[in-house]
C-alpha cells in the first residue's frame, strides 16, 4: 500500500483527483468504480474543474458505483442516484448509459446484483476504484463481519453506520436499515483502488485498516491483500498511524526513487 498524507482535505482531494485524471489521459475509456460520501466530494469537485477548465474528458468513461440504499428512489435527496448526479455526472460529459448504480428499488434483489456483477465484467472491469471508509472500517457498506469474499448484495447496515449517516437524512429512523453493495470480493477485483479519509474521525478506521490484521471485522483491512492501492490521508486522519514517519518519508523520496521500489 502506498501512504499518501496530505495537510488539508482539499490537497489530499486534488491529488486523489489528478490519479483519476491520469487515469483517464492515458486510458480515455476508463470504468472506474466511484464512491459517494462526504469524503469523495473534493475529489469530484476538482473532477469538474478539471473538466471545464482543461478539458478533461468523460465521453467514453464507464462507471459503477458501489452502493445504494433499499428502498430510496433514484430521485430521493439522500439516495446515492442524487448524490452521483449532483456532486459529478451533470457536471461533465459521461453518458448517461454508461453509469451504471445499484438499485434500491429493483424487485428482484438477487437478479439484480448478479446482473451488476456481469456488467461489471462484461464492460472489462474496474480499472480504478475510488473507495471512504467508515468509522467502523467499512468499504461500501461492507460492514464488520461481511465475508472477504462477498459479491453485490443486500446488506443490513450496522446501528453505527446508521447513527454516522444520520446527519444527512431529518431523523435517525429514515436512515434505511438495508443497502445493496458491492461485496469486498468485488472491490478487491478492481486493477487499482485509491482510499481516501480525512478528519481525525476516521483515525481509527485508518489505523486498523492500514496496519491492523487482515479481518472481516475491519473490512478496509482486505485492501491490504490489494498489490496496487493508494491510500490518500489528511493528516488529521493519518495522526494515529505508528509507521507515518516512515510514510511520510517515502513520500519525500518518492520523486527520487529507483525505478521498482
Ligand atoms: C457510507 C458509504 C461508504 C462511505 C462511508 C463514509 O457508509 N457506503 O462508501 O465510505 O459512508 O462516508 P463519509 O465519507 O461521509 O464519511
Amino acid at each position: 500500500m502506498e501512504i499518501i498524507v496530505q495537510e488539508t482535505y482539499e490537497e489530499m482531494s486534488r491529488a486523489a483527483a489528478k490519479v483519476v485524471a491520469r487515469m483517464l489521459n492515458s486510458k480515455p475509456n476508463a470504468v472506474l468504480g466511484l464512491a459517494t460520501g462526504s469524503t469523495p466530494q473534493g475529489v469530484y469537485r476538482e473532477l469538474v474543474r478539471l473538466h471545464k477548465n482543461e478539458g478533461l474528458d468523460f465521453s467514453q468513461v464507464t462507471s459503477f458505483n458501489l452502493d445504494e440504499y433499499v428502498g430510496l428512489t433514484k430521485d430521493h435527496p439522500q439516495s446515492y442516484h442524487y448524490f452521483m448526479h449532483e456532486n459529478l455526472f451533470k457536471h461533465v460529459n459521461i453518458p448517461p448509459q454508461n453509469v451504471y448504480i445499484p438499485s434500491g428499488t429493483t424487485d428482484n434483489y438477487v437478479a439484480f446484483c448478479a446482473w451488476y456483477e456481469r456488467r461489471i465484467e462484461e464492460c472489462g472491469g474496474i480499472d480504478l476504484q475510488l473507495l471512504g471508509i467508515g468509522s467502523d472500517g467499512h468499504i461500501a457498506f461492507n460492514e464488520p463481519s461481511s465475508s472477504l469474499g462477498s459479491r453485490t448484495r443486500i446488506k443490513t447496515l450496522a446501528r453505527q453506520t446508521i447513527a454516522d449517516n444520520a446527519r444527512f437524512f431529518e431523523k435517525t429512523e429514515d436512515v434505511p436499515i438495508y443497502a445493496i453493495t458491492m461485496g469486498v470480493g468485488t472491490i478487491l477485483e478492481a486493477r487499482s483502488i485509491l482510499l481516501l479519509a480525512n478528519g481525525a474521525h476516521k483515525a481509527d478506521a485508518v489505523v486498523a485498516a492500514i496496519e491492523g490484521p487482515v479481518t472481516s471485522m475491519i473490512t478496509a483491512s482486505a485492501l491490504q491483500l490489494h498489490p496496487d492501492v493508494i491510500c490518500f490521508l489528511d493528516r488529521p486522519a493519518a495522526d494515529k498511524l505508528k509507521m507515518l514517519d516512515y510514510y511520510q518519508w517515502v513520500q519525500a523520496k518518492h520523486p527520487g526513487a529507483p525505478q521498482g521500489t
